[in-house]
């Protein structure tokens, strides 16, 4: 292991990342207890580099810079530096402990705006802190600790069933076209969109992957395509704009994305370009399904127009991936991170608690009447 100090706080080390680390996802708790380690994605696939985050600058630019990415990854991101950054408070009273908190709170979430998954978990952490208030600060963080622990077990737990009931839906040798990276990487276990397809490799039962690279920050060939090889799954790289001839070739016969907001209507904001992998996918008749948590459900946001969509640094596309500028450097750019997939183009919402069919509207409240 090689560690070399960044900041006084935050360590990075090199570490083979083995395909059963990488299947158990990509954000864990230190042995110590006392620190948040994260796989740095922004380094895949050619450096395997673990962080180390204790500090809210450090949790905030880890999400902002996407060093974690991916809604649930993002999520338990969030918890464990809640129970973290309060640890290392020393607070004296509980008073002020909850305080500060809240500012945590609001400045994590200020890093990233769409996944709901994040403002869920610190809220999460929060309620907890409040329902507990009596308690003296020590009592506090230890009931954080376990809070932050539960919601990552939950989401592997929630992840285990969206792969079961996502493989419910493909037969053997079946070709299954996804959009940017919602595998383990992404969350705890398996992941949402890539879960059925791992789940059914660990059955013995083979299925086809055509993974889009997803311009611009590529989480398709850097990401996805890293964890379906690592897990000796048949993946095929495709440019974003090959989507189509795949397609009427009569290779793809489903599509599974991931999501990071699903509206209460149905519509879901995913990776930018989610949608037009949706509009194709209607014109050739394959069956399109996003597959996500109940955590990445917004009950309180009625429509896809509600979802406010992040908006990216134009370098991402002018040359973050190229030796040279790629484009003239005054030129315009727009650079959403994501779009938003109109519930009419969806077969169905593959969630920790079934398959959602439309009328999605009804039928979401049904599964998310005890959320
Ligand atoms: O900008 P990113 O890489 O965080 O975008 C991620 C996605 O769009 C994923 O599909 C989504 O978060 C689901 S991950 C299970």
């Amino acid at each position: 292991m090689h560690f070399c100090d960044l900041t006084i706080e935050t360590k990075v080390y090199l570490m083979e990342v083995t395909k059963e680390d990488l299947m158990n996802g990509s954000v864990h708790l230190s042995e110590d207890e006392r620190a948040c380690i994260i796989i740095d994605q922004t380094k895949l696939p050619n450096e395997e580099l673990y962080l180390t985050l204790t500090r809210a600058e450090d949790f905030y630019d880890a999400i902002k810079r996407l060093a974690v990415r991916g809604a649930p990854a993002i999520g338990i991101c969030a918890a464990y530096a809640m129970y973290v950054l309060a640890l290392h408070k020393n607070a004296a009273d509980t008073a002020s402990l909850l305080s500060e908190m809240k500012k945590d709170g609001d400045y994590l979430i200020s890093s990233r705006p769409t996944a709901v998954n994040l403002s869920w978990a610190v809220k999460r952490m929060l309620a907890k802190a409040e329902e507990n208030a009596s308690c003296d600060p020590a009592d506090l963080v230890s009931i954080l600790r376990k809070e932050a622990i539960a919601i990552h077990t939950e989401d592997i737990e929630m992840c285990c069933r969206i792969s079961e009931y996502g493989l419910s839906l493909i037969k053997p040798g079946d070709g299954v076209l996804t959009h940017c990276n919602a595998g383990p990487l992404a969350t705890s276990k398996y992941g949402t969109a890539i879960g059925p397809l791992l789940l059914g490799k660990e059955r013995g039962i083979e299925f086809k992957a055509f993974a889009d690279e997803t311009r611009p920050l590529l989480q398709g060939a850097r990401l996805t395509s890293y964890e379906l090889d690592k897990a000796g799954i048949d993946v095929t790289l495709i440019c974003d704009n090959m989507a189509s001839m795949v397609m009427k070739n009569g290779w793809v016969q489903a599509c599974f994305v991931g999501c990071d907001r699903i509206a209460a209507n149905g519509d879901f904001a995913n990776k930018i370009g989610t949608s037009g992998v949706a509009i194709l996918a209607k014109h050739y008749g394959i069956p399109f399904y996003t597959l996500g948590p109940r955590s990445t459900i917004d009950m309180n946001c009625p429509t896809g127009a509600d979802i406010k969509i992040e908006e990216r640094d134009p370098d991402e596309i002018k040359e973050m991936w190229y030796e040279k500028p790629m484009a003239p450097k005054s030129v315009k750019c727009f650079n959403p991170s994501f779009d938003v997939t109109d519930h009419s183009l969806l077969t169905a919402i593959v969630t920790d608690a079934g398959i959602v069919y439309p009328p999605f509207e009804e039928n979401l409240k049904k599964i998310m009447k005890d959320k």
